[in-house]
């Protein structure tokens, strides 16, 4: 086995997650896959998106822990052919914790169009006795990948515009609301600037509390190592990180 987590997504998103797993368990070697070469997969089909995640995790499967930090491909991970105990997805653990937060209302589901069409989130939280309205938001995840082609006033005019379009009809209908996609944590503000105060929810940190459940994290390690991977062009992910203040070295792999 190897000493490293790896943390997987399309793209952008699950950044969020690695900063929080590298600022909470600092001692750990960690590497970042941004799967550009195949983004977005909130449009693929399940059969397409289910073999394109079975072939990273075959790629990484000798890691300590492989976390998929996109709701899209956790929602695909029922369908592999083979399931992996080394092998952590968000949707569960998501629905789950904002299930223990919602105390009024229903719990709104903004996540990529295949995300809500395949229905993990609408499940989990049915099993936890809560109403969810789920609403697809691939568009969403376009404003986030392109935010480094437009100045800062586009694209909170873009964002604001998407939100009204999309959200704005169910105001007053919940008190929870789940980014169920790992790129809308970067739309918070923007969000709280239509909708208001509402339980935003991301995964980054409930992600964090189950990996200390599974893995037995190390101490101490002297210079661990951070890598991170892009499947598309390394340049261009470079801009689009620097756009979000995102300020790591990108490499490429193929896979
Ligand atoms: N960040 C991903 C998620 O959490 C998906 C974005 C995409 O469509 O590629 O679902």
């Amino acid at each position: 086995m190897k000493d490293q987590i790896v943390v997987i997504d399309s793209g952008l998103g699950g950044l969020n997650i690695y900063n929080t797993l590298v600022e909470q368990f600092p001692n750990e070697n960690y590497i970042y896959v941004a799967d550009e070469a195949y983004l977005p997969y909130g449009t693929k089909t399940k059969e397409f998106l289910t073999k394109r995640v079975e072939a990273l995790i075959n790629h990484f499967k000798d890691s300590k822990a492989i976390i998929i930090a996109c709701n899209t491909a956790s929602s695909v991970l029922p369908f592999m052919e083979k399931q992996y105990d080394n092998v952590v997805g968000i949707i569960e653990l998501t629905a789950n914790y904002a299930s223990s937060i919602n105390q009024k209302g229903s719990i709104l589901v903004l996540a990529t169009n295949l995300t809500i069409e395949l229905g993990e989130y609408q499940k989990h939280i049915k099993l936890n006795n809560k109403e969810s309205i789920p609403v697809k938001g691939s568009d969403f995840v376009t404003l986030v990948e392109n935010k480094q082609t437009m100045d800062d006033k586009i694209y909170h005019d873009e964002a604001i515009k998407l939100i009204e379009n999309k959200l704005l009809e169910h105001l007053g209908k919940f008190d929870t609301f789940i980014c169920g996609c790992t790129h809308f944590g970067y739309l918070i503000p923007y969000f709280k600037e239509v909708l208001g105060d509402a339980n935003y929810v991301v995964s980054d940190f409930v992600v964090a509390e189950s990996l200390k459940t599974k893995v037995v994290l190390n101490k101490t390690k002297s210079n661990p190592t951070r890598l991170v991977y892009t499947t598309g062009n390394k340049d261009e992910f470079q801009l689009k990180m620097q756009s979000l203040k995102m300020n790591y070295k990108a490499e490429s792999i193929a896979i």
